[in-house]
Protein backbone atom coordinates (compact mmCIF):
# COMPACT_ATOMS: atom_id res chain seq x y z
CA UNK A 1 0.00 0.00 0.00
CA UNK A 2 1.45 3.37 -1.04
CA UNK A 3 1.97 5.12 2.72
CA UNK A 4 1.43 8.30 1.01
CA UNK A 5 -2.32 7.81 -0.06
CA UNK A 6 -3.24 5.63 3.28
CA UNK A 7 -1.25 8.52 5.66
CA UNK A 8 -0.67 5.32 8.42
CA UNK A 9 2.22 5.85 10.99
CA UNK A 10 4.55 3.27 11.33
CA UNK A 11 3.57 1.48 14.35
CA UNK A 12 2.90 -2.12 15.07
CA UNK A 13 -1.24 -2.16 15.19
CA UNK A 14 -1.60 0.10 11.94
CA UNK A 15 1.05 -1.91 9.94
CA UNK A 16 -1.53 -5.08 10.68
CA UNK A 17 -4.07 -2.51 9.84
CA UNK A 18 -2.41 -1.88 6.65
CA UNK A 19 -2.32 -5.28 6.04
CA UNK A 20 -5.54 -6.53 6.10
CA UNK A 21 -6.95 -3.28 3.92
CA UNK A 22 -4.24 -4.66 1.26
CA UNK A 23 -5.60 -8.07 1.33
CA UNK A 24 -9.45 -7.20 1.44
CA UNK A 25 -8.83 -4.73 -1.73
CA UNK A 26 -6.88 -7.41 -3.02
CA UNK A 27 -10.16 -9.85 -2.53
CA UNK A 28 -12.74 -7.53 -4.02
CA UNK A 29 -12.30 -6.22 -7.62
CA UNK A 30 -14.43 -3.25 -7.72
CA UNK A 31 -14.65 -3.10 -11.73
CA UNK A 32 -14.87 -6.68 -13.27
CA UNK A 33 -13.00 -6.78 -17.15
CA UNK A 34 -16.26 -6.47 -18.82
CA UNK A 35 -17.17 -3.39 -16.80
CA UNK A 36 -14.12 -1.38 -17.18
CA UNK A 37 -13.86 -2.35 -21.15
CA UNK A 38 -17.70 -1.06 -21.46
CA UNK A 39 -16.84 2.23 -19.14
CA UNK A 40 -13.29 2.62 -21.69
CA UNK A 41 -16.45 2.45 -24.59
CA UNK A 42 -18.57 4.92 -22.88
CA UNK A 43 -15.89 7.47 -22.70
CA UNK A 44 -14.82 6.87 -26.07
CA UNK A 45 -16.69 9.38 -28.18
CA UNK A 46 -16.46 7.37 -31.96
CA UNK A 47 -17.72 4.11 -30.46
CA UNK A 48 -21.28 2.52 -31.52
CA UNK A 49 -23.98 2.06 -28.99
CA UNK A 50 -23.61 -1.53 -30.46
CA UNK A 51 -19.92 -1.86 -29.97
CA UNK A 52 -21.13 -0.75 -26.36
CA UNK A 53 -24.22 -3.27 -25.63
CA UNK A 54 -22.13 -6.54 -27.32
CA UNK A 55 -19.31 -5.34 -24.14
CA UNK A 56 -22.24 -5.69 -21.60
CA UNK A 57 -23.82 -8.65 -22.96
CA UNK A 58 -20.85 -10.59 -21.91
CA UNK A 59 -21.58 -10.46 -18.37
CA UNK A 60 -25.49 -11.84 -17.67
CA UNK A 61 -25.12 -9.81 -14.35
CA UNK A 62 -24.32 -6.54 -15.83
CA UNK A 63 -26.64 -6.82 -18.16
CA UNK A 64 -29.70 -7.59 -15.82
CA UNK A 65 -28.44 -4.82 -13.39
CA UNK A 66 -28.78 -2.51 -16.36
CA UNK A 67 -32.34 -3.21 -17.39
CA UNK A 68 -33.29 -2.96 -14.35
CA UNK A 69 -31.72 0.03 -13.34
CA UNK A 70 -33.40 1.70 -16.71
CA UNK A 71 -36.60 0.80 -15.44
CA UNK A 72 -36.33 1.57 -11.89
CA UNK A 73 -37.28 5.24 -10.00
CA UNK A 74 -34.09 6.73 -10.67
CA UNK A 75 -35.65 6.94 -14.36
CA UNK A 76 -38.91 7.77 -14.30
CA UNK A 77 -41.08 7.10 -17.67
CA UNK A 78 -43.28 9.21 -18.94
CA UNK A 79 -47.42 8.11 -19.06
CA UNK A 80 -47.79 5.75 -22.25
CA UNK A 81 -43.41 4.87 -22.67
CA UNK A 82 -42.79 1.32 -22.43
CA UNK A 83 -40.71 0.11 -20.24
CA UNK A 84 -37.08 -1.05 -21.74
CA UNK A 85 -36.78 -4.50 -22.45
CA UNK A 86 -33.68 -5.14 -24.49
CA UNK A 87 -29.71 -3.40 -23.23
CA UNK A 88 -29.91 -1.52 -26.80
CA UNK A 89 -32.69 0.30 -26.26
CA UNK A 90 -31.44 1.31 -22.72
CA UNK A 91 -28.57 2.63 -23.84
CA UNK A 92 -30.55 4.58 -26.50
CA UNK A 93 -32.78 5.81 -23.91
CA UNK A 94 -30.28 6.89 -21.12
CA UNK A 95 -27.28 7.58 -23.26
CA UNK A 96 -23.34 6.64 -22.43
CA UNK A 97 -23.22 8.57 -19.80
CA UNK A 98 -25.88 7.62 -18.06
CA UNK A 99 -25.21 3.98 -19.10
CA UNK A 100 -21.50 4.24 -17.48
CA UNK A 101 -22.98 5.25 -13.81
CA UNK A 102 -25.86 2.23 -14.32
CA UNK A 103 -22.35 0.03 -14.59
CA UNK A 104 -20.58 1.37 -11.59
CA UNK A 105 -24.02 0.77 -9.31
CA UNK A 106 -24.23 -2.86 -10.64
CA UNK A 107 -20.36 -3.26 -9.61
CA UNK A 108 -20.94 -1.97 -6.20
CA UNK A 109 -24.12 -3.61 -5.52
CA UNK A 110 -22.32 -6.73 -6.49
CA UNK A 111 -19.16 -5.72 -4.21
CA UNK A 112 -21.03 -5.41 -1.79
CA UNK A 113 -22.62 -8.84 -1.89
CA UNK A 114 -18.87 -10.14 -2.00
CA UNK A 115 -18.30 -8.70 1.14
CA UNK A 116 -16.83 -10.98 3.83
CA UNK A 117 -18.88 -8.63 6.48
CA UNK A 118 -19.04 -10.62 9.59
CA UNK A 119 -22.12 -9.29 11.10
CA UNK A 120 -25.29 -9.19 8.02
CA UNK A 121 -26.58 -5.77 9.37
CA UNK A 122 -23.33 -3.50 9.48
CA UNK A 123 -23.33 -4.48 5.46
CA UNK A 124 -27.18 -3.67 5.44
CA UNK A 125 -27.35 -0.35 7.28
CA UNK A 126 -24.47 0.45 5.11
CA UNK A 127 -25.96 -0.39 1.77
CA UNK A 128 -29.01 1.62 3.24
CA UNK A 129 -26.98 4.61 3.55
CA UNK A 130 -25.47 4.40 0.65
CA UNK A 131 -28.24 3.85 -1.87
CA UNK A 132 -30.73 6.81 0.16
CA UNK A 133 -27.14 9.29 -0.31
CA UNK A 134 -27.27 8.76 -4.15
CA UNK A 135 -30.92 8.95 -4.45
CA UNK A 136 -31.12 12.06 -2.45
CA UNK A 137 -28.25 13.52 -4.69
CA UNK A 138 -30.31 13.30 -7.25
CA UNK A 139 -33.22 14.73 -6.03
CA UNK A 140 -30.97 17.50 -4.74
CA UNK A 141 -29.61 18.02 -7.78
CA UNK A 142 -32.52 18.56 -9.54
CA UNK A 143 -33.76 21.09 -6.41
CA UNK A 144 -30.70 23.17 -6.92
CA UNK A 145 -30.79 23.20 -11.07
CA UNK A 146 -26.91 22.32 -11.22
CA UNK A 147 -27.02 20.12 -14.24
CA UNK A 148 -25.44 17.10 -13.37
CA UNK A 149 -25.84 13.70 -15.70
CA UNK A 150 -26.41 11.09 -13.13
CA UNK A 151 -23.01 11.33 -11.76
CA UNK A 152 -24.31 12.16 -8.19
CA UNK A 153 -26.23 9.38 -7.88
CA UNK A 154 -22.72 6.92 -7.97
CA UNK A 155 -20.96 9.82 -6.04
CA UNK A 156 -23.80 9.17 -3.12
CA UNK A 157 -23.67 5.89 -3.75
CA UNK A 158 -19.72 5.59 -3.15
CA UNK A 159 -19.16 8.25 -0.38
CA UNK A 160 -18.42 5.87 2.61
CA UNK A 161 -16.89 3.30 0.48
CA UNK A 162 -14.02 3.59 3.10
CA UNK A 163 -16.13 2.64 6.05
CA UNK A 164 -17.17 -0.65 4.60
CA UNK A 165 -13.70 -1.70 3.89
CA UNK A 166 -13.05 -0.70 7.13
CA UNK A 167 -16.04 -3.23 8.09
CA UNK A 168 -14.69 -6.00 6.05
CA UNK A 169 -10.98 -5.51 6.82
CA UNK A 170 -10.70 -4.25 10.77
CA UNK A 171 -14.14 -5.75 12.27
CA UNK A 172 -13.13 -5.18 15.53
CA UNK A 173 -11.47 -1.64 15.18
CA UNK A 174 -14.70 -0.58 13.35
CA UNK A 175 -17.10 -1.41 15.73
CA UNK A 176 -15.34 0.95 18.46
CA UNK A 177 -14.87 3.54 15.80
CA UNK A 178 -17.82 3.97 13.87
CA UNK A 179 -20.89 3.16 15.91
CA UNK A 180 -23.26 3.84 13.10
CA UNK A 181 -25.82 5.71 14.75
CA UNK A 182 -25.60 8.63 11.91
CA UNK A 183 -24.36 11.66 14.51
CA UNK A 184 -21.61 13.14 12.56
CA UNK A 185 -21.22 16.37 12.35
CA UNK A 186 -18.73 16.50 14.95
CA UNK A 187 -15.02 16.19 13.45
CA UNK A 188 -15.45 11.94 13.24
CA UNK A 189 -12.28 12.34 10.70
CA UNK A 190 -9.80 13.26 13.21
CA UNK A 191 -11.66 11.21 15.91
CA UNK A 192 -11.05 8.30 13.42
CA UNK A 193 -7.70 9.14 12.53
CA UNK A 194 -6.67 9.69 16.34
CA UNK A 195 -7.79 6.29 17.17
CA UNK A 196 -6.93 4.45 14.38
CA UNK A 197 -4.28 6.50 12.07
CA UNK A 198 -6.33 6.78 9.04
CA UNK A 199 -9.99 7.36 8.45
CA UNK A 200 -12.78 6.18 6.12
CA UNK A 201 -12.31 8.95 4.15
CA UNK A 202 -8.72 8.59 3.13
CA UNK A 203 -9.19 4.63 3.03
CA UNK A 204 -12.11 4.96 0.13
CA UNK A 205 -9.57 7.38 -1.88
CA UNK A 206 -6.93 5.01 -1.42
CA UNK A 207 -9.41 2.28 -2.53
CA UNK A 208 -11.15 3.98 -5.14
CA UNK A 209 -7.89 5.30 -6.80
CA UNK A 210 -6.35 1.75 -6.81
CA UNK A 211 -9.38 0.93 -8.92
CA UNK A 212 -9.07 3.40 -11.55
CA UNK A 213 -12.20 4.90 -10.70
CA UNK A 214 -13.21 8.96 -12.58
CA UNK A 215 -11.52 11.57 -10.08
CA UNK A 216 -14.96 13.16 -9.08
CA UNK A 217 -15.96 10.05 -7.18
CA UNK A 218 -12.37 9.65 -5.51
CA UNK A 219 -13.15 13.57 -4.64
CA UNK A 220 -16.39 12.81 -3.01
CA UNK A 221 -15.05 9.52 -0.79
CA UNK A 222 -11.96 11.56 -0.06
CA UNK A 223 -13.71 15.53 1.28
CA UNK A 224 -17.72 14.72 1.60
CA UNK A 225 -16.69 15.50 5.43
CA UNK A 226 -14.83 18.76 4.39
CA UNK A 227 -15.80 19.79 0.73
CA UNK A 228 -14.48 22.97 1.12
CA UNK A 229 -11.08 21.17 0.82
CA UNK A 230 -12.01 19.75 -2.83
CA UNK A 231 -10.46 22.06 -5.25
CA UNK A 232 -12.35 21.93 -8.75
CA UNK A 233 -15.25 19.35 -7.29
CA UNK A 234 -16.45 21.44 -4.59
CA UNK A 235 -19.61 22.27 -5.63
CA UNK A 236 -20.08 18.72 -6.22
CA UNK A 237 -18.81 17.20 -3.18
CA UNK A 238 -20.75 19.65 -1.44
CA UNK A 239 -24.01 18.24 -3.02
CA UNK A 240 -23.08 15.19 -2.29
CA UNK A 241 -22.64 15.74 1.67
CA UNK A 242 -25.71 17.86 1.81
CA UNK A 243 -27.26 14.66 0.67
CA UNK A 244 -25.17 12.26 3.38
CA UNK A 245 -26.45 14.97 6.07
CA UNK A 246 -29.62 14.42 4.99
CA UNK A 247 -29.19 10.52 5.15
CA UNK A 248 -28.15 10.85 8.50
CA UNK A 249 -30.88 12.45 9.78
CA UNK A 250 -33.45 9.62 8.42
CA UNK A 251 -30.70 6.99 9.62
CA UNK A 252 -30.69 8.64 13.47
CA UNK A 253 -34.34 8.02 13.66
CA UNK A 254 -34.89 10.92 15.34
CA UNK A 255 -37.73 12.19 13.11
CA UNK A 256 -39.53 13.37 15.89
CA UNK A 257 -37.23 16.22 15.28
CA UNK A 258 -37.51 18.67 12.76
CA UNK A 259 -34.48 18.47 10.36
CA UNK A 260 -32.14 21.69 10.61
CA UNK A 261 -30.07 22.61 8.00
CA UNK A 262 -29.30 26.52 8.91
CA UNK A 263 -26.15 25.48 10.07
CA UNK A 264 -25.18 22.81 7.56
CA UNK A 265 -21.62 23.65 6.40
CA UNK A 266 -21.50 22.25 2.78
CA UNK A 267 -25.21 23.70 1.87
CA UNK A 268 -23.55 27.34 3.24
CA UNK A 269 -20.58 26.29 0.86
CA UNK A 270 -23.25 25.93 -1.94
CA UNK A 271 -24.44 29.43 -1.44
CA UNK A 272 -20.91 30.93 -1.68
CA UNK A 273 -20.32 29.03 -5.01
CA UNK A 274 -23.61 30.45 -6.51
CA UNK A 275 -26.55 28.11 -5.49
CA UNK A 276 -28.88 30.90 -4.34
CA UNK A 277 -30.81 30.26 -1.29
CA UNK A 278 -30.06 27.00 -0.56
CA UNK A 279 -30.66 26.82 3.06
CA UNK A 280 -33.70 28.28 2.42
CA UNK A 281 -35.03 26.14 -0.88
CA UNK A 282 -33.69 22.60 1.32
CA UNK A 283 -35.76 24.14 4.45
CA UNK A 284 -39.16 23.74 2.60
CA UNK A 285 -38.00 20.87 0.06
CA UNK A 286 -36.57 18.37 2.87
CA UNK A 287 -39.93 16.55 3.92
CA UNK A 288 -40.75 15.58 0.16
CA UNK A 289 -37.56 15.02 -0.73
CA UNK A 290 -36.93 12.52 2.29
CA UNK A 291 -39.95 10.41 1.70
CA UNK A 292 -38.96 10.11 -2.50
CA UNK A 293 -36.06 8.98 -1.51
CA UNK A 294 -36.65 6.61 1.28
CA UNK A 295 -39.07 4.63 -0.70
CA UNK A 296 -37.15 5.02 -4.42
CA UNK A 297 -33.98 3.61 -2.77
CA UNK A 298 -35.70 1.07 -0.72
CA UNK A 299 -36.50 -0.35 -4.20
CA UNK A 300 -33.09 -0.19 -5.53
CA UNK A 301 -31.18 -1.53 -2.94
CA UNK A 302 -33.64 -4.80 -3.59
CA UNK A 303 -32.67 -4.97 -7.46
FE1 LIG B 1 -18.49 9.53 5.59
FE1 LIG C 1 -22.25 8.93 4.87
Amino acid sequence: MNNTILNLPNTDSKRKLTEQLIQTAREIKMLPDVAAKAIAIADDPNASTQAFANIIAQDPRLTRDILSLSNSPLFPRAPGVKPISCLKMAINRLGSRQTKQMILVSCYSSMLNQMDLEEVHVREILARHSFLTGVISTKLNKLFKLGIQGEEFTAGLLHDVGRILLATAAPKEFKLLDTMDFTERHDVIKEEIEFIGTSHAEVGEWFLLRNHLPEELVSVARHHHNPAASGKFKRFVALISVADDLANYYQRQELEKEYDCTNLASLRLLETLGVENSIARLGEAWPKILSESVESSGQLSRL
